[in-house]
């Protein structure tokens, strides 16, 4: 199936990959594009409409990002956002000038007044708060336009040229904080651009499926499955498309959370595939005793996960295909500058070397991360890999604290279980972005019964955030944390003491290694 396309052409703005979700949110296919690709590559991507980002440029300084004139000819629909939406002015001969005074350039939620006889705007109320960020300032707007928006200080927050369906706003409709800015886009794809909301996950699953079909033919794929949400994903594709042809690999370093192994096992039983588990608990403890350094843990569990996968790769044999999990995110490529930077080889690096195949397969790679899941769900994976928090590579051997032992790892798996298993009972996980629990390397006195102890001190900690590159501490109600506690020193031995991590990051981490 085909499905319409509308181009985000990225200036390199902090949000763009949000406006990108946006539009597949109101259930439009997008891709981002940096601003220059060549307008014939654009054409050929025939879109219904496309999408100029925000940037940190100035139209008017010459070294700033441009667009091929000849876009604005072309019969397509474009919005214009802050730098996009001066940038369309400025081309189209209005008059751009860095903002004289301050109230001219704004920042932060402003109370907005909308007309809403203009399509963009159409049907919602007639003021709301947007979000600013903008030095700049559209000092005349080119021939054709209307004022379709205003704030208190400045009279053109939106302009429109519905007869050429060209609409610009200085604020940002992608960001949460203006009100009714998903209505606003939502508006630009179906009342101006004619889209039918041909993107689903039910439709692009058998997109997909065909598509990996075609390209892996009769041939082999080995996967390393980790039981991340990305890896089960495109695992699930591919057994759903190519079944006993693909070979996932999945690597139980002994430090995963209590049952995760069994339950990766188990959620791809339902599938013909030749599913290798391997288990290698022992191995890595070897490797990791003694080790207290966390840099030192992720090196040697990264180093020696490599080497049991290069074993189970060697008995496979060679293979036509290797799949990856990559998805959107890791490929778009930055349109800040010339120097356009593909990221899309991170996920990839160090594997191709020492695994005989001929061609990688990304079957995620134009998928947003919620997009993913939501494919997962539709391919009949558990909820609970789907929509499961982060974990990270070297499981729990970071967040045992000092060197790491199986006596350690099974306190705090049984710690971390209850930890989770009260969480959800009280429905407070729905909340939150990420909680585990931590063992500590303190010991201290308790008392249990009539006789002193001298056990290990746990650490519970959870996390709300957005981007895991800051976080707040979670505000978990005192009567779950006390049933936690409660339960946690009663059922697993070794741990007398628990403490609850009240550190933001930053100045913290959410791990604590
Ligand atoms: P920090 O601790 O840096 O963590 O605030 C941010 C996010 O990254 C995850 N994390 C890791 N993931 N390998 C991974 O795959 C690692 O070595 C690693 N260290 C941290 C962490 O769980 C959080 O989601």
């Amino acid at each position: 199936m085909s499905h319409q396309t509308v181009i985000v052409l990225d200036f390199g703005g902090q949000y763009n990959q949000l406006i990108a979700r946006r539009i597949r949110e109101c259930g439009v296919y997008c891709e981002v594009k940096p601003h220059t690709t060549p307008l014939a590559q654009l054409k050929a991507m025939n879109p219904i409409g496309i999408v100029f980002t925000g940037g940190p440029g100035s139209v008017y300084l010459e070294d700033s990002p441009q667009v091929d004139r000849d876009i604005f000819t072309w019969g397509v629909p474009i919005l214009g956002i802050c730098y996009g939406c001066q940038l369309m002015a400025h081309a189209l001969g209005g008059l751009v000038t860095p903002a004289q005074d301050d109230a001219a350039r704004e920042y932060g939620k402003t109370p907005t007044w909308y007309d809403t006889s203009c399509k963009l705007f159409q049907g919602l109320p007639g003021q709301g708060v947007s979000w600013m960020s903008h030095g700049d300032y559209m000092a005349r707007v080119p021939e054709g336009f209307a004022l379709t928006a205003r704030s208190g200080s400045c009279p053109n927050v939106a302009i429109a040229d519905e007869a050429r369906g060209f609409y610009g706003v200085q604020f940002h409709p992608e960001v949460n904080h203006t009100e009714h800015g998903l209505a606003m886009i939502r508006n630009f794809l179906y009342a101006v651009c004619g889209a039918r909301g041909d993107w689903t996950m039910g439709d692009y699953k058998k997109t997909a499926i065909a598509q990996v079909r075609e390209q892996i033919g009769s041939g082999r794929v080995l996967l390393a499955l980790s039981g991340g949400v990305d890896s089960s994903v495109v695992a699930a594709l591919l057994a759903e498309a190519v079944g006993r042809q693909l070979t996932c690999v999945f690597v139980d370093h002994g430090l995963m959370r209590l049952n995760e192994g069994d339950e990766v096992e188990a959620a791809f039983s339902r599938w013909d595939i030749n599913f290798i588990r391997v288990d290698a608990e022992s191995r890595f403890l070897l490797r990791l005793a003694g080790v207290e350094e966390p840099e030192r843990k992720r090196k040697l569990i990264g180093e020696e996960f490599i080497r049991v996968f290069e074993e189970q790769a060697k008995q496979v044999g060679a293979v036509d295909f290797l799949a990856q999990g990559t998805i959107y995110p890791d490929i778009i490529e930055s349109g800040a500058g010339s120097a356009a930077v593909i990221k899309s080889h991170h996920n990839v690096g160090g594997l191709p070397d020492y695994v005989d195949f001929k061609q990688i397969v990304e079957p995620l790679r134009l998928l947003f991360k919620d997009e993913v899941r939501q494919l997962g769900r539709e391919l009949g994976l558990p909820e609970y890999l789907v929509s499961r928090q982060p974990f990270p590579g070297p499981g729990l051997a970071i967040r045992i604290i000092g060197d790491v032992t199986k006596e350690k790892a099974d306190m705090l798996r049984q710690a971390d279980f209850i930890f989770r298993e009260e969480l959800a009972r009280a429905g407070a996980d729905k909340a939150l972005n990420q909680y585990f629990a931590v063992l500590t390397n303190t010991r201290s006195v308790g008392v249990m019964g009539d006789g002193r102890t001298y056990d290990y001190t746990l650490a519970l900690r959870a996390v709300t955030t957005s981007d895991f590159m800051t976080a707040d501490w979670a505000r978990i109600p005192y009567e779950v944390l006390d049933k936690i506690s409660v339960r946690i020193v009663n059922e697993v031995r070794g741990v007398n003491r628990i403490v609850y991590d009240i550190t933001s990051k930053p100045p913290a981490t959410i791990e604590w290694e």
